[in-house]
């Protein structure tokens, strides 16, 4: 009985001061961002490319890399023809720790600085049934984790300077688990570990430097039509996942769901590991 009342009150608690800390629900952050020299990952395409046209559309100036280098010109062209922003691509693959430090120093030289680095690449994981190739699993853990911690910490100093912000795309998955992309969902979680255990010693050390963690659902982007006929849900748009992105960043809030509702698939999870494990189940077909 005396656990009840004490679950009960630290619930409330909890909710409380959550209540407390939500951001003002509809303002405009275009003098926030303006002026703003931001770092994007992953910017070719999907929610990287679409953060990309948000942010120059609000005046920021964009350091934007992923690994194909067309493509990323097409992406800075069109916010110099559509917002006269200046959008700098750096071609990379961030498989390599040296190609990742050179996108931050660049990225500096580029900028004169750093207020918002945004880590939103993933590549080279299978989709599908697990088959485990220990090289394979190696790889993918480097581009989809390690290199978001390496070009986070390589960012700090400047990100201190200027009390910045830090953004991490993570996914839902992180959180919940999943079949069908097992390797993916094992970065995702590493990648929840790392950031939300940076952002207490950040805190810890008194830093101004903030850390948004981004646990995302199922977006209608050209990655996510991998996984569409293992799964029965309905795709979320990009475009108001990107403009919720850039909202808990300039927020500084620590965790961003997306869509909001998975806020309580975590309550739930937590609570109610096993039966949101059959529910989550009920999602995926197989094919
Ligand atoms: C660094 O990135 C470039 C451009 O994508 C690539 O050609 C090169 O192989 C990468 N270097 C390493 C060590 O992966
Ligand atoms: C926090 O401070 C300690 C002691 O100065 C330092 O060694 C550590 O690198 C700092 N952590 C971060 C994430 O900057």
């Amino acid at each position: 009985m005396g656990n009840v009342k004490v679950s009960v009150a630290f619930l409330l608690a909890a909710v409380f001061c959550q209540l407390l800390l939500l951001p003002s629900p509809t303002k405009d952050l275009t003098d926030d961002v303006n002026g703003l020299r931001v770092v994007i990952t992953g910017a070719s395409s999907g929610i990287g490319e679409e953060l990309t046209y948000q942010l120059a559309a609000m005046g920021a100036t964009i350091v934007i890399t992923a690994r194909t280098e067309y493509k990323l010109r097409q992406v800075a062209n069109k916010c110099k023809d559509l917002y006269g922003a200046d959008v700098f691509p750096i071609a990379a693959d961030l498989a390599s720790f040296e190609n990742a430090s050179l996108v931050v120093s660049e990225g500096l030289n580029k900028l004169g600085g750093m207020d918002l680095l945004i880590l939103n690449h993933f590549g080279d994981v299978e989709f599908g049934g697990y088959q485990h190739d220990p090289l394979n699993f190696q790889n993918a853990l480097v581009v989809n984790m390690m290199s978001h911690a390496h070009i986070a910490s390589r960012s700090v100093q400047a990100l201190s300077q200027s009390k910045g912000r830090i953004v991490a795309v993570s996914s839902a998955v992180g959180f919940l688990g999943s079949p069908f992309m097992i390797t993916y969902a094992t970065a995702k979680s590493a990648l929840n570990g790392f950031f939300t255990s940076l952002r207490h010693e950040l805190t810890f050390n008194q830093s101004d430097v903030s850390v948004t963690l981004c646990h995302l659902g199922y977006i209608d982007t050209k990655s996510a039509e991998r996984i569409k006929d293992n799964l029965i849900l309905k795709p979320s748009s990009k475009k108001n996942c990107a403009s919720e992105i850039v909202k808990s960043s300039m927020n500084r809030m620590s965790e961003m769901y997306f869509p909001a509702y998975f806020s309580w698939v975590h309550v739930f999870k937590t609570l109610f590991p096993s039966v949101m494990e059959r529910a989550v189940q009920l999602l995926y077909k197989n094919v």
